[in-house]
C-alpha cells in the first residue's frame, strides 16, 4: 500500500499570497488579511515522486491554511483551531492518513495538542526531525569554522520553545558556557535547571537577546513574526543556525557581516524525484525537515500522532534520525538564506573573521 500524507502551509507574507493571487500586491494588506480570514483551507498542490531508498513510495499534497503569520497571534486561538480542523477534514476527504503541521500551524494550541484532541486523523508538527537536523547542521558548521566547542559559548534563542529546549538540552555538554534566551523568566529557569545537569561549565538564562554577542555558536528558533537578530548583534566568527520560519536573522546580516556564518536550519534532501507543483522557495529535491518528518511517517505507514506539544525526547529525535536515514533523507549540505554554501565561501568567512580579530 502507498503512504498518503497532507501538509499544512500558510503564507508568511503578502509576497507569498501573491505567488498564487497576483492581485494581493495591488490591494491593501488589511484587505488581503480580511479575505484570507474568511477563506476555507484548500488543496494547494500535489506532491509526487517521493521514493524511499527501500523502494516504498508515498504521495501527498499541500493544504493551504489561509492566514498570514501575524493572524495566528491576533485571532482568537479557537478561531484558528477551527480553521485547522477544516483543513484536517479536507486532508481526510482527499485520502491523507496523516497531516503535518507547517510553520505557525504547528505552534498554535500548544504545539498541535489541542488540534489532535478534536480531529480524527493523526498529526505531527515535524519538530522531532527539525531538531535532529538543526543539531547536525550546527555541529557541522561549527566544525567547518574550526570553533573549539569546549572553549566556546552557545546561545539558544527561543530556548523555552519546543525545538529550542531540546536543542539546548542536546548541545549543552559540548560547550563551556551556555546562554539560554527567551521571553519568560520562569519558563527559562525551568529549562535552565534541566540543561544545567548536563553541563560541566556554566549555564545562564536571560531575556536579553543582546547577550548573543558573547556566543560563538547560536541556534535561533523563535516564533517571532519578523527578524530579531541584526548585523550589530553578532560576534565575529560566529555560527548562527536559523531554524525559524519566518527567519529570526535579518537578511542584512549576509550583506554587511561577511565575518559570520548564518546557516538555514532544518533543510534536507528528499529521496526520489520529489515534485511539489508549487514554489516552496527551495531548489528541486530539497524540503524543510518538518515536511520530511511527515513524509517519513507516511513511508513507514506510521499513522499516529507523532510529535505534539513542547516536550520532545532525545529518544524520539534519535528514532526519527534513524528512520530518515533508512529512507534516504539527508542534510542538504550547508545553506545560507536559501543559497548553497561552498567550502571556499566558508574559508572566506573565516579569513574575514581573522581580519576583524586582528585589527
Ligand atoms: N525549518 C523547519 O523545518 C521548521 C520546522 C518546524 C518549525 N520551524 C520554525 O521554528 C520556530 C519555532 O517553532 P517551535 O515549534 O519551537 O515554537 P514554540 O514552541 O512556540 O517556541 C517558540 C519560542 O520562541 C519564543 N518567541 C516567540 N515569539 C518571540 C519573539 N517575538 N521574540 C523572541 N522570542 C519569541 C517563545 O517564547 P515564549 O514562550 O515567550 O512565547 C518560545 O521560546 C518557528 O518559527 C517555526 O516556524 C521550522
Amino acid at each position: 500500500m502507498k503512504g498518503v500524507f497532507a501538509f499544512f502551509v500558510h503564507p508568511m507574507s503578502i509576497e507569498d499570497v501573491a505567488k498564487k493571487y497576483k492581485i494581493a500586491k495591488k490591494v491593501s494588506s488589511k484587505l488581503v488579511a480580511s479575505v484570507l480570514k474568511r477563506r476555507r483551507p484548500f488543496v494547494l498542490s500535489q506532491i509526487t515522486g517521493l521514493t524511499s531508498k527501500t523502494g516504498v513510495t508515498a504521495d501527498g499534497f499541500f493544504i493551504a491554511i489561509p492566514l498570514l503569520t501575524w493572524q495566528f497571534y491576533e485571532l482568537e486561538e479557537e478561531y484558528v483551531i477551527k480553521k485547522l480542523v477544516k483543513g484536517c477534514k479536507v486532508a481526510k476527504r482527499e485520502g491523507a492518513k496523516i497531516v503535518g503541521l507547517g510553520a505557525h500551524t504547528a505552534i498554535v494550541g500548544n504545539g498541535g495538542r489541542k488540534l489532535a484532541k478534536v480531529v480524527d486523523i493523526p498529526i505531527t508538527t515535524g519538530n522531532t526531525y527539525t531538531i535532529g537536523t538543526a543539531i547536525e547542521g550546527t555541529l557541522k558548521a561549527a566544525e567547518l569554522m574550526e570553533i573549539n566547542l569546549k572553549n566556546s559559548t552557545l546561545a539558544v534563542v527561543g530556548a523555552t520553545g519546543s525545538i529550542g529546549s531540546v536543542c539546548s538540552f542536546y548541545l549543552t555538554p559540548y560547550f563551556k558556557r551556555v546562554i539560554l534566551i527567551g521571553r519568560n523568566k520562569s519558563d527559562l529557569e525551568r529549562v535552565r535547571e534541566k540543561v544545567e545537569s548536563r553541563s560541566s561549565g556554566e549555564v545562564y538564562s536571560s531575556t536579553n537577546i543582546s547577550l548573543i554577542k558573547e556566543a560563538d555558536v547560536v541556534v535561533t528558533v523563535t516564533g517571532a513574526i519578523e527578524a530579531i537578530i541584526n548585523p550589530k548583534d553578532i560576534k565575529s566568527g560566529a555560527v548562527i543556525c536559523d531554524v525559524a520560519r519566518p527567519r529570526d536573522v535579518a537578511e542584512a546580516v549576509v550583506k554587511v557581516r561577511p565575518d559570520v556564518l548564518v546557516i538555514d536550519g532544518g533543510v534536507v534532501k528528499a529521496p526520489g524525484k520529489v515534485h511539489f507543483d508549487f514554489d516552496i522557495g527551495l531548489p528541486k529535491g530539497l524540503v524543510l525537515a518538518c515536511i520530511a518528518e511527515t513524509m517519513i511517517l507516511a513511508l513507514e505507514e506510521r499513522y499516529e500522532n507523532y510529535t505534539l506539544g513542547k516536550e520532545i525526547s532525545l529518544e524520539r529525535v534519535n528514532e526519527m534520525m534513524k528512520l530518515a536515514s533508512k529512507h534516504g533523507f539527508e542534510l542538504a549540505g550547508l545553506r545560507s538564506f536559501d543559497r548553497a554554501l561552498s567550502l571556499s565561501q566558508i574559508e572566506e568567512i573565516k579569513r574575514r573573521a581573522y581580519e576583524v580579530r586582528n585589527k
